[in-house]
């Protein structure tokens, strides 16, 4: 893989980027990590500035690109809703038209996948996708990262998402587990299963790497779990089917009994935060020694550094 070719690209899913991008960026993110522990202080994005569009809330997602820019010397600008006429007087496009004559990048968090597909497309600059309703991928780089740095390894490690398997962070861990050859198990309600055309795409991941991807209402397939994963049970942007949402995945709260029934005494949790203490997870579980989250959280910065590193 020759990291020049990553210069200019856009991550709006993942599903464009090779395995070997995707560890190129990991082991970059690792390396970031270190020099960052070490008090190392480098100015690599002076001169250069980053548009962070947000239609939805955020705390990690818009820290991690604000503080890894701004630390390198870079110019963030960040751009809520109610701050810029996209969505109410101007088109996606002609939005990304200007932005790409103004910024080095653009970070957006939104609603729709077509609004940050559209941005990559026209802005002729790196467009990352912080959420969207269907994807969280610099969420899933954050995770394997940490899956990395306990196991020392992503291949063969044996991943459950518990909880609702069609939510962006479930799809993402889909595609760059399939990507990474991961044994990836997806455990929700079948009013809540994930979707058979992304499934059917990270077939033809999964044949190349060895991956093992898996949907199931049982709980039973936790067992032999190295990480338990769950998320919120209600959306962003879904607050209207929070009812539903609570009948639905009650039983798949993730709480220490269900940690037990991994069978495995070292199955670590993750969350990708914030997380609804009590329902998806109970206290004991994400406060106890088994929980990942926070460095989870930190590699949220350290991966997304990487990546605009590799692609500024
Ligand atoms: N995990 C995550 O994306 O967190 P924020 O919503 O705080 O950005
Ligand atoms: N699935 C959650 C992830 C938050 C980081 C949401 O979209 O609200």
């Amino acid at each position: 893989m020759n990291p020049a070719a990553l210069k200019g690209k856009s991550l709006v899913n993942l599903k464009d980027w090779s395995p070997e991008e995707i560890e190129y960026i990991l082991e970059l993110a690792e390396s970031t990590k270190r020099s960052s522990r070490n008090g190392d202080v480098h100015q690599r994005f002076i001169g250069k500035t980053l548009a962070l569009i947000f239609e939805k809330r955020s705390t990690r997602t818009r820290c991690a690109f604000e503080t890894a820019f701004g630390e390198e010397g870079g110019h963030p600008v960040f751009l809520s809703t109610q701050d810029i006429q996209l969505g109410s007087k101007e088109s996606v496009e002609d939005t990304a038209r200007v932005l790409g004559r103004m910024f080095s990048a653009i970070e957006f968090r939104g609603f729709k996948q077509a609004t940050v597909e559209t941005l990559a497309r026209e802005a002729g600059v790196p467009v990352y996708n912080g959420l969207t309703d269907e994807y969280h991928p610099t969420q899933a780089l954050a995770d394997v990262m940490t899956l990395k740095e306990v196991f020392g390894k992503t291949k063969g490690l044996k991943l459950c998402f518990v909880g609702d398997g069609r939510n962006n962070v479930a799809r993402s861990l889909a595609v760059i587990s399939s990507k990474l050859g991961l044994d990836y198990t997806v455990i929700s309600p079948k009013e809540l299963c994930m979707d058979q055309a992304l499934l059917g795409e990270c077939e033809k991941w999964s044949g190349v790497s060895g991956a093992k991807i898996t949907i199931t209402d049982s709980l039973d397939a936790v067992a032999g779990a190295n990480a338990l994963y769950t998320d919120v049970w209600v959306s962003m942007g879904e607050e209207s089917r929070r009812d539903e949402r609570v009948r639905l995945l009650s039983p798949y709260q993730v709480n220490e009994s269900l940690m037990a029934r991994t069978g495995n005494s070292s199955c670590v949790f993750l969350h990708c935060l914030p997380a609804v203490k009590g329902e998806e997870v109970t206290v004991p579980v994400i406060e106890g020694t088994a929980s990942r989250v926070w460095d989870q959280a930190e590699n949220r910065k350290h991966t997304i550094k990487a990546l605009m590193l590799a692609t500024l």
